[in-house]
C-alpha cells in the first residue's frame, strides 16, 4: 500500500510555487477609471476607498502611473456635466469620454483603452436607454443611440468598445456600424451575462447613474439564472462579440466556469464596485488581511477560467507584484 501524502508538495514556498496551477498576470488586469467633465465632481469616492473620479487631465496622469506600474489597459466611464432624456452627451464628438480617449491615446499610445458603452451615465433618469411613455426602456431606440455613441468613440481612437446596457441585438448593430464606418478592426467586448445586482451600489454613486425610478430588472439578468447566461453569451458571439463578459465576478464564478467550458472566445469577468467596497470595509475594520484577500480574489477568477479581469484592485495589485 502506498502512502499518498499531498502535504509533501506544500512543505516549502519553493515547491508550492513549482506546482502552482494558476497565476494572475498583470497583462490580464484592466483598471476602471471614472472621468468627470465638471472639475468640481473630481475627487475621492466615499464608498470606494482608494478610488477617485478624475478630470480628463487627471485621468491622463493616472494612466501614466498605471502604465509605469505595468497595467496595460483601462476601462473608461464618462460622467458628463449635462444629462438629458436622449443621452445626447454620449454621442457628442466632444463629450467627456471622447476627450478622454483622445488625450489618453495621445499621451500613451500603447495603453489599451476600452470604453464602457451605456446610456445610464448620460440620461437624466439614469436608465440605460430611452424610456417610453409607459416607463419601459425601448430596446431598439436605445440601441440606435448606442450605435451613434460607439462611432464617436471609435473616431476618438478607442481600442475596444464594451457595451454594458443589456439591450437585445446591440452587438450586431454596433458591429455593422463600426464596419460601415471603417472600424472593422475595433473589437467588441460584450457585457453578455450582466446580472441585475445589488453589488453595483457603489458604482452608481461613483458614476452618478442610480435610476430615478424603477430598477434595471427588465433588461439585466435575473440572479438565479445560469442557462440563460449561456444563451446570452451564444447570441453575443453570433452577433460578432470578440470577448464575452460575466458580471459581477465573485457571486457568479460558476457562470465564468460555464462560459469557459462552453465557448472558445476570451472570457472577461468584472470584479464590481460592491465586491471592492466589501473587502475594503472589512480591511478598514481590521477583519481581513487586505493583500491576501485581494490576491485570493483575483486568482479565483483565473481558476474559474477568465482571461481578462476588470478590477478596481488592478493598481494596488501592480504596486505589490508589478515591474
Ligand atoms: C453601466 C455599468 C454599470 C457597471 C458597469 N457599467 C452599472 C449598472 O449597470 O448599474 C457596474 C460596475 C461596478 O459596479 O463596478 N450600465
Amino acid at each position: 500500500m502506498t502512502s499518498i501524502r499531498p502535504r509533501r508538495l506544500r512543505r516549502t514556498p519553493v515547491i508550492r510555487a513549482m506546482v502552482r496551477e494558476h497565476h494572475v498576470r498583470l497583462e490580464s488586469l484592466v483598471q476602471p477609471l471614472f472621468i468627470v467633465e465638471n472639475e468640481a465632481d473630481a475627487g475621492a469616492i466615499s464608498s470606494m476607498p482608494g478610488i477617485s473620479r478624475f478630470t480628463v487631465e487627471g485621468a491622463v496622469a493616472e494612466c501614466c502611473v498605471l502604465h509605469a506600474l505595468g497595467i496595460r489597459s483601462v476601462l473608461l466611464f464618462g460622467i458628463p456635466e449635462n444629462k438629458d432624456a436622449l443621452a445626447s452627451s454620449n454621442y457628442d464628438p466632444n463629450g467627456v469620454i471622447q476627450q478622454a480617449i483622445r488625450a489618453i491615446k495621445a499621451a500613451l499610445p500603447d495603453l489599451y483603452v476600452i470604453a464602457d458603452l451605456c446610456n445610464c451615465e448620460y440620461t437624466d433618469h439614469g436608465h440605460c436607454g430611452i424610456v417610453d411613455e409607459h416607463g419601459d426602456v425601448d430596446n431598439d431606440k436605445s440601441v440606435a443611440l448606442l450605435v451613434r455613441a460607439a462611432i464617436t468613440y471609435a473616431h476618438a481612437g478607442v481600442d475596444m468598445i464594451a457595451p454594458s446596457d443589456m439591450m437585445d441585438g446591440r452587438v450586431e448593430a454596433i458591429r455593422s456600424a463600426l464596419d460601415a464606418h471603417g472600424f472593422s478592426n475595433t473589437p467588441i467586448m460584450a457585457y453578455s451575462a450582466k446580472y441585475a445586482s445589488a453589488f453595483y451600489g457603489p458604482f452608481r454613486e461613483a458614476a452618478d447613474s442610480t435610476p430615478q425610478f424603477g430598477d434595471r430588472r427588465t433588461y439585466q439578468m435575473d440572479a438565479p439564472n445560469a442557462r440563460e447566461a449561456l444563451r446570452e453569451m451564444a447570441l453575443d458571439i453570433e452577433e460578432g462579440a470578440d470577448v464575452i463578459m460575466v458580471k459581477p465576478g465573485l457571486p457568479y464564478l460558476d457562470v465564468v466556469r460555464a462560459a469557459r467550458e462552453n465557448f472558445d472566445v476570451p472570457i472577461a469577468v468584472y470584479n464590481v464596485s460592491g465586491e471592492y467596497s466589501m473587502l475594503k470595509a472589512a480591511v478598514a475594520n481590521g477583519w481581513l488581511d487586505g493583500d491576501r484577500a485581494i490576491d485570493e480574489t483575483l486568482v479565483s477568477f483565473v481558476r474559474a477560467g477568465a482571461d481578462i479581469i476588470i478590477t478596481y484592485f488592478a493598481k494596488e495589485y501592480a504596486q505589490r507584484h508589478g515591474a
